[in-house]
């Protein structure tokens, strides 16, 4: 698994918590996050730098714990590499379609998700009326720790205000791996369904992977900081070893 940093342990924790057999080497490439405010190019280049990491690990499939690299990057993945490659998009959308009931369903993720109009397109597919917002401070709020505080409701109240009076709207799809953290801070706000692609993330992957062998994990950052080893811990319940690659390992690797 891989994402720009920790948000992608959201997703982790999901699939750990379904399966207790499998090894999992998650890159979290913490020197490089955020990627939500980045070009499409730039995106492109680091996810597949990323990939080619894990393949060096011999996995054998790639789950791509990132929205903003689902959005915009994964049919070159899968294109590229001879291994399955999953991303969130698809299991945010499923999540959402399971509870929504007046099919009006708004969307939130960072710029670069919002902009490729990923979520919008296969909701609207589904004859899903969307109203998609991008909230590009909720990523440093959650990785400065400011969970829950006057500053994260104030941003939450900055972005989502206009939620209030799209009635219609049931649900939001939290299109950004570090948005379940901020949903206590989105509940008090609003009272609507909160979805991610962590509630169905286990339903895309089922048909591939089987839950036999070990129960490695193995935690990769590019840039490993105190705020990377709180941050893990805080998201995962527990400590564990985190082992540094550098950008420019990631970068040769991709040129091999
Ligand atoms: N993990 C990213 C996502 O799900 C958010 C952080 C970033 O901007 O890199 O879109």
């Amino acid at each position: 698994m891989f994402d720009s940093g920790v948000g992608g342990l959201t997703v982790l924790k999901s699939v750990r918590n379904a399966y207790d057999k499998v090894d999992i080497v998650y890159l979290g490439d913490t020197a490089r996050v955020p990627y939500g405010i980045k070009s499409k190019e730039t995106i492109i280049t680091y996810a597949k730098e990323s990939a080619q990491f894990l393949l060096s690990q011999n996995v054998d499939m790639i789950l791509i714990a990132c929205n903003s690299v689902s959005a915009n990057a994964i049919d070159i993945l899968q294109n590229m590499l001879d291994v399955p490659v999953i991303g969130v998009i698809d299991a945010g959308v499923k999540a959402a379609l399971k509870i929504s009931k007046t099919k009006h369903v708004g969307v939130i993720g960072t710029t670069a998700t919002i902009k490729s109009k990923a979520y919008q397109d296969l909701l609207e597919a589904s004859n899903i009326k969307t109203y998609a917002k991008a909230c590009p401070l909720f990523v440093p709020i959650v990785e400065e720790m400011l969970i829950n505080t006057d500053i994260s409701k104030k941003a939450v109240e900055f972005y989502l205000r206009d939620f209030k009076s799209l009635k219609q709207i049931d649900t939001i799809i939290l299109g950004c791996t570090h948005y379940p953290l901020l949903e206590e801070d989105i509940k008090d706000f609003l009272d609507i369904n909160l979805v991610s692609s962590c509630d169905s993330i286990v339903s895309s992957i089922e048909d591939i992977v089987k839950n036999e062998g070990d129960s490695t994990t193995e935690f990769y950052f590019t840039d490993v900081s105190e705020n990377t080893t709180m941050l893990l811990e805080y998201i995962m319940g527990k400590k564990y070893d985190i082992k540094s690659i550098s950008v420019e390992t990631l970068s040769n690797l991709a040129k091999a």
